[in-house]
């Protein structure tokens, strides 16, 4: 192949983008990064890469940024990745891809966010069916945009950008990416749990093991909310916030989809 995408997602948001550009570039195979990211070392054989990846706290999820640590690019001429988000979002991302790649000797070609519905429901609720539906309206046509970029190789990454002052943020997510592997001590389960093992499925790190039918996590985790949100009991709750808010997926992502990305 001479495209690669590789992509990481929680709830189904990032899958569905990456599969719908994937569609509209030439010759482009997708890879799942919770497949490759606990192998010693990873080598892409392709000219073009992209990475497509959820926004966590202003930044790189934890499993990503680890990702591109041991990936071997040296063939690759053209980068580009696509950001998930809520909205929330400043440039830190895209400087943090930037400055990952320069210690490869490469540089950050392409950059795009893509505004999704909210899976975040550990601190907010989701995003109301009509408003989801305009996030979906609005990828399409994004997607076509950048799939024309792409294909062209051109670059979309400006001075601007990657002066911008983003300390604060970059604060916030490495804070988040030391912490996060513990923050699943906050996971707890109620009765309504029937051992379904969707929970043990979905989750793409491998962090929870059913013991006597009931889940029990390992102390890895990268919050990705797959586990909560997938839950099809609500039997998972996280802290008193989310009996309050409701639970997402992407409509058009199964269980299965996510399940296969390990
Ligand atoms: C741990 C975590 C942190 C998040 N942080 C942000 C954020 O800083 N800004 C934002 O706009 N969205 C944030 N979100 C929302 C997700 O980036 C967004 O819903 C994304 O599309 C989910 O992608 P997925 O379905 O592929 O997992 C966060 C979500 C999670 C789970
Ligand atoms: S997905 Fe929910 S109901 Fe199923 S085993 Fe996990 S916690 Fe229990
Ligand atoms: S335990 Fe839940 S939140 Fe943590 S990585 Fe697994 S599915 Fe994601």
């Amino acid at each position: 192949m001479n495209n690669t995408i590789y992509f990481f997602s929680g709830t189904g948001n990032s899958l569905k983008i990456a599969r719908d550009l994937a569609e509209k570039l030439e010759n482009t195979e997708l890879m799942p990064i919770a497949k490759l990211w606990q192998k010693r070392s990873i080598e892409s054989i392709s000219e073009k890469i992209g990475f497509i990846f959820p926004l966590y706290y202003s930044g790189l999820p934890k499993i990503v940024h680890d990702f591109i640590d041991k990936l071997n690019i040296s063939r690759t001429n053209y980068v580009f990745t696509v950001v998930t988000s809520t909205g929330d979002i400043n440039e830190q991302s895209l400087q943090q891809w930037d400055k990952l790649l320069k210690k490869k000797s490469k540089k950050l070609n392409a950059g795009f966010y893509v505004n999704m519905p909210n899976n975040y429901i550990i601190g907010f609720n989701v995003h109301s069916k009509e408003r989801q539906k305009e996030f979906f309206e609005n990828a399409i046509k994004q997607i076509k945009n950048m799939s024309e970029i792409i294909n062209n190789q051109e670059d979309n990454i400006t001075q601007e950008i990657l002066e911008k002052d983003v300390s604060r943020s970059a604060k916030i997510n490495k804070n988040f990416r030391d912490s996060v592997n513990e923050s699943d001590k906050a996971f707890t389960v109620s009765e309504n749990c029937n051992s379904c093992g969707i929970c043990e499925n979905v989750c793409p790190v491998d962090n929870i093991i059913l013991i006597s039918g009931i889940p029990e996590w390992q102390h890895k985790c990268q919050q990705c909310l797959a586990c909560i949100n997938f839950c099809p009991e609500k039997a998972i709750q996280y802290g008193k916030q989310t009996q309050k808010t409701q639970r997402y997926h992407h409509p058009e992502i199964s269980i299965e989809e996510i399940a296969k990305q390990k």
